[in-house]
């Protein structure tokens, strides 16, 4: 096994050591890149993080994109660089490899909102409703949920499931909102909601689109319904990114996460794109706190010491496995950047 303590030797052992508390080396990407190779590694990386980490990864992807690579890498290790939610799945998925994560605080608020207990008895309490479970949750929750989505896929999923059964949804409550408007179908709700997509203001979004009259509106599912109402396209990331390569509008308004605009301008550099406003009339509020805790010097670090790393109990990682893998198949078909409808 490439992460079993006894293949390193001593000697190496005391050069890691030295390494870890000597100054960081002066090219930090240059380091990152010689580690992977070394250690046989691929650094998956999601949307929202630093541009200068999304540069070095091997992939930058969506939940659903992430997790799909995970699952089918022959690297030795993973080093996942998103929260750890996405870092337990890469694990639960590939349990053979070493997966690393840069900081182990990297929460989630939806996760947070949704502590396994509460969920027990929230399915408990509605004993013949199909479990239907967005990936932003704990491993302990994946366990007891019936199938999992991603924003992606959920539309997709909910489509396929028995039309005479009711539906649980949790833990995002907007997100499980539009994918009722979506389906049709009557979906119990789980109140939880993402601190991020929660920021942005209906009242600067609609004097920004006065501003620019021509100018598409992008926005994650996320985000609570009265700013869904404003959007021309409504999808995942990697649904989002493919818009803004698309769209025909010189001008594109992103109602997301700040920190895809990365790959927007490269994959646009001639479009207008503009992060939608906060209550403050800038975007700035709109930085999630957890993917911003890793850094590339954490990511150096941990690759250097090989920890912090994800590890799972047995049954738990087994039990989270079977709703994941039934999310893979019943989604085998979707291309994430495929184009979604407006709600
Ligand atoms: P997707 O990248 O799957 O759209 O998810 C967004 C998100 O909130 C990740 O935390
Ligand atoms: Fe969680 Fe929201 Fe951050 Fe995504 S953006 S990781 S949903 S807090």
């Amino acid at each position: 096994m490439p992460d079993s303590p006894t293949l390193i030797q001593p000697a190496q052992s005391a050069g890691i050591a030295a390494a870890l508390t000597a100054g960081l080396p002066h090219d930090l990407p240059a380091a990152i890149t010689a580690l992977k190779t070394q250690m046989n590694a691929v650094i998956l990386a999601h949307y929202y993080q630093d541009g200068e980490i999304q540069d070095l990864a091997d992939y930058v992807g969506d939940s659903l994109d992430l997790s799909r690579k995970a699952a089918a890498t022959d690297a030795d290790v993973i080093v996942f660089c998103g929260v750890r939610f996405m870092a337990e799945v890469a694990k639960i998925l590939s349990p053979q490899r070493l997966v690393l994560l840069p900081d182990l605080r990297a929460g989630c608020s939806l996760e947070s909102s949704c502590p396994p207990d509460q969920f027990r008895a929230f399915r408990a309490a509605h004993p013949d409703h199909i479990a239907v479970t967005y990936i932003n949750c704990s491993a302990e929750v994946k366990a007891m949920s019936d199938v999992i989505v991603t924003s992606s896929n959920a539309v997709a999923i909910v489509n396929q499931l028995p039309a005479d059964k009711p539906i649980l949804f949790a833990p995002d409550r907007h997100l499980g909102s539009w994918v009722a408007r979506q389906t049709g179908r009557q979906l119990t709700l789980w109140p939880g909601s993402c601190i991020v997509h929660l920021q942005f203001s209906e009242r600067e979004l609609v004097q920004l689109r006065v501003r620019h009259p021509g100018a598409e509106v992008l926005a994650h599912p996320e985000c609570p319904e009265e700013i869904l109402a404003y959007a021309d396209f409504i999808g995942s990331t990697a649904q989002l990114l493919a818009r803004v390569k698309a769209s025909p509008a010189d001008t594109i308004i992103i109602a997301t996460e700040s920190h895809i605009l990365h790959q927007m301008r490269k994959a646009a550099p001639d479009k207008t794109l503009i992060g939608a406003p906060g209550v403050d009339g800038s975007c700035s509020c709109n930085n999630c706190p957890y993917m911003a805790m890793n850094t590339l010097e954490k990511l150096y670090r941990c690759m250097l010491s090989r920890s912090p790393r994800i590890e799972l109990p047995e049954p738990l990682r087994l039990a989270a496995a079977k709703p994941l893998e039934r999310m893979l198949a019943m989604s085998a078909a979707i291309d994430p950047t495929a184009l979604s409808r407006k709600d």
